[in-house]
């Protein structure tokens, strides 16, 4: 017997499949029956930076990298220059390295089967599911942050962060219609980017206003504490990594000696301490995550070859 909100949200398939047949986002990665691949790498790239980013960059790197065996044959300085922008330098690698998998673990096909996608480099539950349904057409329930969030006002938890998270999977499972996976979640996505965002929720216009209980009556999200990141002069580390990376692809060789690149980044005189940080800690983290190479010897830095 289907809980009173299944019901609701049975009630509001048909409108939200009519109203994203009309009204969807258009992106270069949706189209009728996407190829495995660009949902691979468009969902990849999604998991971190904003979708009108993605928009414009997607097209560039599918010429740069057509298909899983371009991809694959990237050397790190390739992929790293080619993710300029996108977020994370070592997201590329693991993308990279992803390919890698399948050319040899799945004779280049991206897997139809949940246990071997969550098993490749950087593939996590999310991404898996959007692989199954948007690409493989699987009725599977896709879960990314606006999706719970939406789905947790349905269900009458104003700010999602009180929701109960089984009881969020468990309703994913029965609330779209069998058959349009993709199409319901691509149109939840778009309903989260347009109206019921997380900090605010426009529900005069939002389609699935008379299918949720928190229809004007929605809590802002309250804030997690955020954890103090690590830092140097008031930045944080992670910022002063891509800083580094940056600087490197727009170097012409992809190379510069130490000191230059640590007071091109400070945009200062480095001084004892910066010094010691940067090569205690920035230059080990992404010596450790392969985007760079340091030669002693020399004290010159480079993009990992
Ligand atoms: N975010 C993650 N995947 C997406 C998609 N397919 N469309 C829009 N936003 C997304």
């Amino acid at each position: 017997m289907p809980l009173f909100f299944e019901v609701k949200m049975i009630e509001a398939h048909e409108g939200i499949l009519n109203w994203f047949a009309r009204e969807a986002r258009s992106f270069p990665w949706r189209y009728d029956n996407p190829e495995p691949y660009h949902v691979l790498i468009s969902e990849y790239m999604l998991q971190q930076t904003q979708t009108t980013r993605i928009a414009e960059r997607f097209p560039e790197f599918i010429s740069q990298f057509p298909d899983i065996e371009h991809l694959g044959k990237a050397t790190n300085q390739e992929i790293i220059l080619a993710w300029q922008g996108l977020g994370y330098n070592n997201r590329a690698l693991r993308l990279r390295d992803c390919a890698r998998q399948i050319i040899t673990l799945h004779k280049g096909v991206i897997p139809h089967d949940y246990d071997a996608l969550i098993a490749l480099s950087g593939i996590g539950p999310y991404t898996a599911s959007a692989i199954l349904s948007f690409a493989y057409g699987e009725d599977v329930p896709v879960i990314d942050v606006n999706i719970y969030r939406i789905y947790a006002r349905v269900l009458g938890n104003s700010d999602p962060i009180d929701a109960n998270k089984s009881m969020i999977t468990s309703f994913a499972e029965s609330a779209f219609p069998k058959g349009h996976s993709s199409a319901w979640h691509q149109a939840m996505m778009d309903i989260g980017a347009r109206w019921c965002k997380a900090n605010q929720a426009l529900c005069t216009d939002c389609p699935l206003q008379t299918h949720c209980k928190s229809a004007f009556n929605v809590q802002m999200i309250t804030k997690k504490k955020e954890k103090k990141e690590p830092s140097h002069r008031n930045i944080p580390n992670r910022i002063w990594r891509g800083k580094t990376v940056e600087h490197l692809r727009n170097c012409s060789s992809f190379s510069e000696k130490k000191e230059i690149l640590l007071s091109i980044i400070l945009s200062d005189y480095a001084n004892k301490e910066d010094t010691q940080w940067f090569e205690d800690i920035i230059i080990p983290a992404l010596v450790r995550d392969r985007l760079i190479e340091y030669d002693i010897e020399s004290d010159i830095i480079s993009i990992a070859s």
